[in-house]
């Protein structure tokens, strides 16, 4: 099997892990899809816990994600042809030069972020005819370059094209447009002010005070809620890359889902799952996944729980410059996630008492069964 990961992190340790999810691979997909439906009620009401319980600056924001509204236009439907997907894309085509002007020539101190894509540029374009404006002026946009070199690029760029052109709800980010021209590829996103969650969590300065307890829970809401709409009926799609580099933050700290390169539709039929090249990152890709290839929305709620766990903890999914032992965060936390009073260990010590006992169990245990 070939296995291709987009960031080389640390070998993920599957022997131990596997035994434990091998069980759930009987699964039918309800029962996953019931699963993640599960994780955004119960981090809803959790939310609502929250709210009552402190008076925090942050309640009233918070409350605006619980309503959810959950409006799309259109599903992904049947794999299709390259003109076919920029044909029925509902977003601009962009020219090199527009791009080029709206980032004013992709200036290197404004960029925004670094993938394996490529590297991502602020700039500027008009609201209503979308044509490249002065800085600071009309609307403000990302655009995501591909790197020359990047070994896959076009096809995934063709795949957030496909899908991101197709879906759209809250919590996915919206693509605005694409440049396809000679051996470019760019993509063109509204622009997410704070980022992605990556940055919150583990960037150290004083651009990124630490995220208080109710904002983790609301970004978690706001991304399961993401994830869940991806499996849905609706639009039946398998994401294959959650991760906190991938959660970007808008003004409020509504999460939305960025970077749909690797995903992937759904099983069709009474299949349980796609057959795929193993793709992904290390530490968050699902054990069983790796070792059989079989790509199902199980994968994604395994990632969603390891993400959970990075902001419960303020750790990294791999971390090598830990001690022995802590490298794998799933490995680390697990048995302290099922014990009363050692989950404590895990937490996040930047949290200070921001949580109750009960709280910070419920948020576990719901790490544990993802
Ligand atoms: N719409 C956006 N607004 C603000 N920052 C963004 C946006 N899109 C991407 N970024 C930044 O760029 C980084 C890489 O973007 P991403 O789409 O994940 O690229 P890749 O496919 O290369 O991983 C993100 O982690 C984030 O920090
Ligand atoms: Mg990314």
């Amino acid at each position: 099997m070939l296995i291709s990961f987009r960031l080389i992190g640390s070998r993920v340790k599957i022997g131990e892990s596997l035994n434990s999810v091998q069980h759930k691979l009987n699964l039918p997909p309800r029962k996953i899809q019931s699963l993640l439906w599960k994780i955004c009620r119960e981090l809803g009401l959790f939310l609502l816990t929250c709210f009552m319980w402190t008076n925090s600056k942050y309640a009233s924001r918070n409350g605006a994600a619980l309503s959810s509204s959950s409006s799309y236009a259109s599903a992904a439907s049947v794999p299709r042809s390259e003109g076919e997907i920029l044909e029925s894309a509902n977003v601009k085509a962009f020219s090199f030069n527009e791009l080029r002007t709206a980032t004013r020539n992709f200036r290197p101190d404004s960029v925004l972020g670094e993938g394996g894509f490529g590297s991502v540029f602020k700039g500027w374009i008009d609201e209503k005819t979308l044509t490249p404006t002065k800085p600071g002026t009309g609307m403000v946009i990302a655009v995501k370059k591909l790197n020359q070199e990047s070994y896959q690029g076009h096809r995934e760029w063709l795949a957030e094209v496909n899908y991101l052109g197709q879906l759209s709800h809250p919590n996915l980010v919206k693509l605005v447009g694409y440049c396809v021209e000679d051996e470019q590829r760019l993509l063109v996103y509204e622009f997410m002010p704070r980022g992605s969650l990556e940055n919150h969590l583990f960037r150290r300065s004083t651009h990124f005070q630490p995220l208080s307890w109710n904002l983790r829970m609301k970004i978690a809401h706001g991304a399961a809620k993401g994830l869940a709409f991806l499996h849905s009926d609706k639009a039946k799609v398998i994401y294959r890359d959650f991760k906190t580099s991938n959660i970007l933050l808008d003004a409020n700290y509504d999460a939305k889902l960025s970077d749909f390169g690797l995903a992937k539709d759904g099983p069709t039929g009474d299949k349980s799952h796609v057959s795929t090249r193993v793709m992904g990152t290390y530490g968050y890709a699902a054990p069983e996944y790796l070792a059989t290839g079989h790509l199902t929305t199980k994968s994604d709620v395994y990632s969603f729980g390891v993400v959970l766990l990075e902001m419960l903890s303020g750790r990294r999914a791999v971390d090598k410059n830990r001690p022995t032992g802590e490298h794998n965060l799933v490995e680390w936390a697990r048995p302290y996630l099922t014990s009363k009073r050692r989950i404590f260990r895990v937490l996040d010590p930047r949290l200070g008492g921001q949580y109750s006992l009960a709280k910070a169990q419920k948020a576990a245990s719901l790490a544990l069964q993802c």
